[in-house]
């Protein structure tokens, strides 16, 4: 593992836009978007950061960073006085075939909840370690852990835009209210509302109940919702299992071309 490479830089020097990908409930597609999305917005040119803040470590694992070989993680950028010039170029790492950088998460994430207890401003941790980076990246996504704590709340307050994966699953309809009350009580304290959009996940046409349940997202989230759908696609679980991105496995496939979709529909909602 090379910890003295050099961050994504070279053209223009730009501000990262931050997206927390969030939903605090699990295997909605959260960790599929982050990956899948940030490679698809580096195939279009932009450079982007993919930070796994999730304890599980999903995302790292599936990237290779298996828990045993990772000694430096996002944890040390919830450390007590960080040297930012230190710690960033260590735990940004890259992979072989995948055009962002990655940022692998530890278990030991789960343990700032007590850790940042008495820490004055702990919500906003990350958000003053992206500042020494983003003017690197075009994009920095967060892949969020499946509950609401310090963490998400970091995410959150880091992010200038939450992007909201929703199964189009009957169950996934209750766990939202969650994060909602969550971006609410945010609302309140932020110098300005959270910006969010939802995105229909796992999503098939052929069943009555998906229709139903995605018309019923768009009836009660209006223009919130992206115009892409993401449709059930088996080769994710196969991307997943050999520690691919889709578009390795193949980028013509459904969910490569609608992750692509997304990406632009992102930079459009950008420029609009
Ligand atoms: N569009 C899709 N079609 C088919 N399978 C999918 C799709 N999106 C994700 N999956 C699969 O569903 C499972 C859960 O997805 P993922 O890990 O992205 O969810 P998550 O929200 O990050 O879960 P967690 O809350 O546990 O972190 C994975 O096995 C993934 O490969
Ligand atoms: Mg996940």
């Amino acid at each position: 593992m090379e910890n003295d490479r050099e961050m994504q830089s070279g053209g223009t020097a730009g501000r990262a836009r931050v997206m927390a990908i969030a939903n605090q409930k699990g295997g909605v597609g959260k960790t599929t978007t982050a990956l899948t999305l940030g490679e698809a917005l580096s195939r279009l040119s932009k450079r982007v950061l993919v930070i796994d803040l999730d304890p599980h470590a999903n995302a790292s694992v599936y990237m290779s960073f298996f828990p045993e070989m990772v000694t430096v993680s996002a944890h040390d950028l919830f450390f007590d006085n960080v040297d930012y010039k230190v710690v960033w170029p260590a735990i940004v790492q890259k992979r072989e075939h995948v055009g962002f950088d990655f940022v692998p998460a530890c278990i030991r994430l789960s343990e700032l909840e007590v850790d940042l207890k008495d820490r004055k401003n702990k919500g906003m941790v990350l958000s003053t370690a992206l500042e020494e980076v983003k003017e690197f990246y075009d994009y920095i996504l967060i892949d969020c852990p499946p509950h609401v704590g310090v963490l998400l709340v970091n995410a959150i307050v880091a992010s200038d835009f939450v992007l909201i994966p929703i199964q189009t699953d009957f169950l996934a309809l209750y766990g939202i209210r969650l994060l909602f009350d969550t971006i609410k009580i945010l609302n309140k304290v932020l110098p300005s509302p959270v910006r969010f959009r939802a995105l229909p996940t796992m999503y098939d046409g052929r069943a009555g109940a998906c229709r139903k349940i995605l018309n019923l997202i768009r009836r009660k989230l209006g223009n919130k919702v992206f115009s892409t759908i993401i449709h059930m696609d088996t080769k994710f679980r196969e991307a997943c299992a050999s520690g691919r991105i889709i578009f390795d496995i193949d980028p013509k496939t459904r969910g490569a071309l609608e992750y692509m979709q997304l990406a632009r529909e992102i930079l459009r909602n950008e420029n609009s």
